[in-house]
């Protein structure tokens, strides 16, 4: 459903050559769907089978990719492929993936800006919500941080760059749910703990597949990045990403959908092959 959503809200495939090749190209790629999913079913927390909120997770799903097309660029993470495909600026040249990113973002603007089942007030909110969070506070901010750390920059400073990098996203699609939902304050609080968390403990398994995909292709991704598994070894990091899943699901109904998803996510830690 996310995915045909996705190929809706998108121009037509022949509209602006390669430019909306490209755009087809990196958001319709394979992929989890993890941030439309965490709002959708943040929403289901308070009314289950509700998808009133469906285009506001596709916009954080738009964003999302368009930050993907950008890290994978030479001058960021350099890495030459994405979701199981050539990278887009491999794929389609550097000009097309820098354009494709700026004009994925401004149609995540578009689509919740069109969201007509909402009042204005609620609509400008969630412009607000992913202004914040692809800003100097969010994913800018925190791929800044994660390309330039400074000196101080131990385990607090790498928790504070995943939390702009990764969390803040993840805050976002939870907070965009209580927008469309009425949620009250304290839904709201709850489900943001259980976001902030989430972000951390998926950063960590990302960072602990990557280190482990080294393993099978030879290729270090991010190689040199401080990340919590490069500072504190393997067994400290799996305990902190234990902790974080802890976190992420402890304000959560244990038998509802979304503390389902979150186990969901994270049932892959069992299978990782063992570090060398
Ligand atoms: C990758 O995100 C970037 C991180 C924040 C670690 P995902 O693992 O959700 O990537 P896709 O969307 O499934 O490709
Ligand atoms: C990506 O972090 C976070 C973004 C905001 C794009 P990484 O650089 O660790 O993600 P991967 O490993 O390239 O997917
Ligand atoms: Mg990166
Ligand atoms: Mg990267």
């Amino acid at each position: 459903m996310v995915d045909r959503r996705l190929a809706a809200l998108l121009p037509e495939a022949h509209v602006a050559g390669d430019l909306g090749a490209a755009l087809r190209y990196s958001l319709l790629a394979p992929a989890k769907r993890i941030r439309p999913l965490l709002t959708i079913l943040a929403a289901w927390e308070r009314h289950p089978n509700d998808l009133a909120a469906l285009d506001a997770g596709c916009a954080l799903e738009m964003v999302h990719t368009a930050s993907l097309i950008l890290d994978d660029m030479p001058a960021m993470d350099d890495t030459p492929e994405r979701r199981g495909q050539a990278a887009t600026h491999v794929r389609y040249g550097e000009d097309v993936a820098m354009l494709s990113a700026i004009a994925l973002m401004n149609q995540a603007y578009a689509t919740v800006a069109g969201m007509d089942c909402i009042d204005a007030e609620a609509r400008c909110a969630l412009v607000g919500i992913l202004a914040r969070a692809i800003g100097l506070r969010g994913l800018a901010g925190g791929q800044y941080a994660d390309l330039r750390p400074n000196e101080r920059h131990g385990a607090s400073g790498i928790t504070e760059t995943t939390h702009l990098k990764t969390g803040v996203l993840f805050v976002a699609a939870v907070e965009m749910a209580a927008v469309v939902h009425g949620i009250d304050r304290d839904g709201s609080e709850r489900l943001r703990r259980c976001a902030t968390e989430l972000g951390q403990a998926f950063q960590i398994l990302d960072d602990l597949i990557d280190s482990r995909s080294f393993l099978a292709s030879g290729r270090q991704e991010d190689d040199g990045k401080s990340t919590l598994l490069s500072l504190l070894g393997q067994d400290a990091t799996h305990r902190q990403l234990q902790s974080h899943m802890d976190g992420a699901l402890r304000d959560l109904q244990p038998d509802g959908a979304l503390a389902g998803f979150v186990r969901s996510i994270f049932a892959s830690v069992a299978r990782l092959p063992e570090a060398v």
